[in-house]
């Protein structure tokens, strides 16, 4: 579909709550239609995602990094409004004191945390994202990502594992156990995030499979600490060491004044991190007053293999769900104060189903 059409099928959507549509203004679309980075990416590019899916809750991706400055006049209406933040000043890194870091295991009773996971998102500067990419730039780019893993030592040190040539049950098996991508998330697809699928893509992990990096997926590197219980303190204090040493392996990762980190999707930008846990909360989950539980504490709600899936026996993805306006630091303590609060009431709530 050509821009126009795109523009018209949103435009004379009813019924679509996106943030596209809140803020793709007529003015806006009429200013920015002809407009083109020097990757090559269009307003088309940014936007056909969230037309061909009405029922998007963004609608709208940077087609590389400089979408963010030739199309900012839409995109930074919408990365105020997702992140609730009125100025984009998004401050400098700041992932806190990792040897003092005041919280550990968010839940020591084991009885309601199964896992808990960590990740950011990370662009090269010099690659376009998934519309504009070619084949040939995603598989340079991923042996320069592949040179830099190699470099890392002791705890983080592993192995490679292109998607391209690897059997169906060993992806299976990977996506099973929540540590593998999957090419089914249509609003991805739409973005143009399957193109020359597998090529390009691939999972690096460690032995104990603790830490993982996603090339390829959404954004061209995920940073990933994760393991089984709540051990936040462990998870966040792996993946800074992580963090720390891939910025030191010489890759440069796209940045700008007062957004963070550059991201694919204007969600993910900022920190880019999304600490979660995987947790059983049946009863505040089936509760009414769930959604407002979550809004007040800024946290988000997912199914357990991933987001637009459901859940499976009350069991839930929780975490943070602001990346942007706030440091490394305060994003995981935003997530930690969030479950603590779902603990407690879950328990509260386990009082009162005894009594009745
Ligand atoms: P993200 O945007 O963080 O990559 P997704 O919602 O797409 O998140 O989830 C990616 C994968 O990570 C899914 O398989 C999901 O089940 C898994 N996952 C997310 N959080 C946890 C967690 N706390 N424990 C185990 N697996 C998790
Ligand atoms: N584009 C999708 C939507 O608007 C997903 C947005 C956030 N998620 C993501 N993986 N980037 O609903």
């Amino acid at each position: 579909m050509s821009v126009e059409e795109l523009w018209n099928k949103l435009k004379n959507a009813t019924g679509c709550k996106s943030l596209l549509k809140k803020h793709l203004t007529e003015e806006r679309y009429k200013n920015l239609k002809g407009k083109k980075t020097a990757f090559g990416g269009t307003l088309a590019d940014c936007i056909r995602s969230g037309c061909e899916n009405l029922d998007s809750g963004v609608g709208i991706y940077a087609s590389d990094p400089q979408a963010y400055t030739v199309f900012a006049d839409v995109l930074d209406a919408v990365i105020k409004d997702y992140h609730k933040v009125d100025k984009l000043n998004h401050p400098e890194p700041d992932f806190g004191n990792i040897d003092k870091l005041g919280f550990s295991d968010l839940d020591p009773s084991g009885n309601f945390i199964i896992s808990t996971r960590v990740r950011v998102g990370r662009s090269h500067d010099n690659y376009g994202f998934p519309p504009v990419i070619t084949k040939e730039q995603r598989l340079a780019m991923e042996a320069a990502t592949v040179s830099a893993l190699d470099k890392l030592k002791g705890e983080l040190a592993g192995t490679y594992y292109p998607l391209t040539g690897m059997s169906r049950e060993t992806q299976k098996q990977l996506m099973d156990d929540h540590f593998l991508f999957n090419d089914s998330d249509r609003f991805l697809r739409d973005a143009g995030g399957y193109r020359d699928w597998p090529s390009g893509r691939g999972i690096y992990f460690n032995h104990a499979k603790t830490f993982l990096v996603w090339v390829n997926e959404e954004d061209h590197l995920r940073f990933i600490s994760m393991q089984k219980g709540g051990n936040l303190g462990e998870v966040y204090s792996r993946l800074v060491k992580a963090i720390r040493a891939m910025e030191s392996s010489g890759l440069s990762f796209a940045k700008r004044k007062g957004l963070g980190y550059l991201t694919f999707c204007p969600s993910n930008l900022g920190t880019t991190l999304r600490a979660s846990v995987h947790i059983k909360i049946p009863k505040l989950a089936a509760s009414p007053e769930f959604k407002a539980f979550c809004d007040r504490y800024n946290i988000q709600a997912r199914g357990i293999h991933g987001e637009h899936t459901e859940s499976v026996g009350g069991v839930y993805d929780i975490s943070n769900k602001r990346r942007l306006g706030l440091t490394e630091f305060e994003a995981v303590q935003e997530m930690r104060r969030g479950v603590e609060a779902c603990i407690s009431e879950e328990k509260k709530l386990g009082k009162w189903w005894r009594i009745w």
